[in-house]
């Protein structure tokens, strides 16, 4: 076990270098199951999520490994079906290899999906989009049993844009035969660069970032090498960070218009933003003001995964704020964490309402999941006195070198092993 000790008030100044997208990574890593060609995958984040993929990976029979700070896979000699189901509930993204474990042996087995606490987090747009390509599904003691003969390409609706389900479909109809025309996909930038790898190993897939996706099967895919886009979010992370602790900061290699949601409401706080090509400037020497609401959406709205570092943020905003959750049913674990730390804030449903107060007091406090272990971080750097964040794994699983960047922009925190 370990945990986080921080000693708050530090302004942050300097400059963090962005790394992989953690939510690229994972379905791209899904995706080389397609493939017999070797693929090396650059600036890959040294993440539990990730680290669990290659796993998978090895138990499927491909060849993966680190190499310093990339990534390279080599699928011919894959031969299994089954993902362990151990590693299946480490995380979320591990149902994206249904796709592409049933496209190479027609056969794929996979326990439930793990992944962070944030909600019931069903698989049933995955099951029913992989269905219409003619893949028969058997959900039996806990189990995902899926077989078929052909992949056939043909037109699916999804009831609501989701990453994963969008991620799975286009996996599975990459060689399959024919055309698959995805309706209301999901439009995150991580879509898009799932379609650019994909066409990077010879498949042919258009649309990515619109709400209608278009795969034409192919037969054969080969290698690449791909530099995945960098993590919004953990950029996002950073510029909260540095607006609740005051400073200024560089977010380096990070595209400031896969975060223009979250740019837009800093600005109205009262940040100073500078935006020069793939560097973001924030420069922050004063309380802010609150936004009055923020609502999480689908992208291009104010993405859900930042949705706890912002309520972080607002809780020491001069004003009220209201926060609305509108992706994931419990997302909000942090918030009797933050209330420890003298935040003025409380949860009906899917609202946060929150009055702002001068300052965070430091405590001792739990992370439930990666996203608001973040957000505990941040209020702990801003805060008045010691910190200490316990179950700091959850936030291994997306940050990778959190406290070292941290620290390399004047922040007190370290490591410790309870
Ligand atoms: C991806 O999760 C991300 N994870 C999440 O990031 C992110 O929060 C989420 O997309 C939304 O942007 C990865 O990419 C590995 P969804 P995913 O399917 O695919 C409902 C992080 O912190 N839904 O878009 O699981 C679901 O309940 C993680 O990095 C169904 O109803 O999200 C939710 O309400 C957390 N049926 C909504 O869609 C389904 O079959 C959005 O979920 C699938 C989803």
């Amino acid at each position: 076990m370990e945990k986080y000790i921080i000693n708050g008030g530090n302004k942050l100044y300097g400059s963090v270098k962005i790394q992989s997208s953690k939510n690229s990574v994972l379905p791209i890593l899904a995706a080389t199951v397609l493939t017999d060609g070797k693929v090396k995958i650059l600036n890959v984040p040294h993440i539990s999520d990730v680290k669990n993929m290659v796993k998978i990976l090895s138990c499927l029979g491909c060849k993966a490994v680190y190499d310093g700070d990339n990534i390279i896979i080599d699928s011919s000699s894959a031969d299994c079906f089954e993902i362990p189901s151990a590693l299946a509930h480490e995380l979320r993204s591990s149902v994206f290899l249904l796709g592409s474990v049933i496209s190479r042996f027609r056969y794929a087995k996979i326990a439930y999906p793990g992944g962070c606490d944030i909600g019931l987090r069903p698989v049933d747009l995955h099951l029913t989009g992989l269905k219409r390509l003619g893949v028969q599904i058997t959900e039996k003691n806990g189990y995902i049993l899926c077989k078929c003969d052909k992949l056939r390409g043909n037109e699916i609706m999804l009831d609501c844009p989701s990453v994963g389900a969008t991620e799975n479909i286009m996996l599975a109809a990459v060689k399959a035969e024919g055309t698959t025309i995805i309706k209301n996909a999901a439009r995150e930038p991580e879509i898009e660069d799932l379609q650019n790898f994909l066409n990077r190993i010879g498949a042919k897939v258009s649309g990515a970032g619109s709400g209608t996706i278009r795969i034409d099967g192919v037969n054969k895919l080969e290698g690449c090498e791909y530099l995945p886009i960098p993590d919004r979010i953990e950029a996002g992370t950073f510029l909260i960070g540095a607006a609740m602790c005051g400073g200024e900061i560089t977010a380096e290699g990070a595209y400031p218009e896969n975060i223009s949601s979250l740019i837009h409401k800093l600005t109205e706080n009262g940040c100073k933003i500078h935006i020069n090509n793939d560097k973001i400037v924030l420069e922050n020497h004063k309380r802010l003001a609150s936004v009055k609401s923020i609502e999480t959406q689908p992208y291009p709205g104010f993405p859900t995964d930042l949705q706890a570092q912002f309520t972080a943020l607002c809780c020491i905003c001069e004003g009220h704020s209201i926060v609305t959750e509108n992706l994931f049913e419990t997302r909000f674990k942090y918030v009797p964490e933050l209330r420890k730390m003298g935040a003025d804030i409380t949860v009906i449903d899917r609202n946060a309402f929150v009055r702002g107060v001068e300052k965070f007091k430091g405590a001792t406090v739990v992370a439930n999941d990666l996203r608001g272990g973040a957000a505990l971080v941040l209020a702990g750097l801003a805060a008045d006195g010691r910190s200490e964040v316990m179950g700091i794994s959850h936030i291994d699983r997306g940050y990778g070198s959190f406290e070292y960047k941290l620290r390399n922009l004047g922040a007190d925190i370290v490591r410790v092993t309870v």
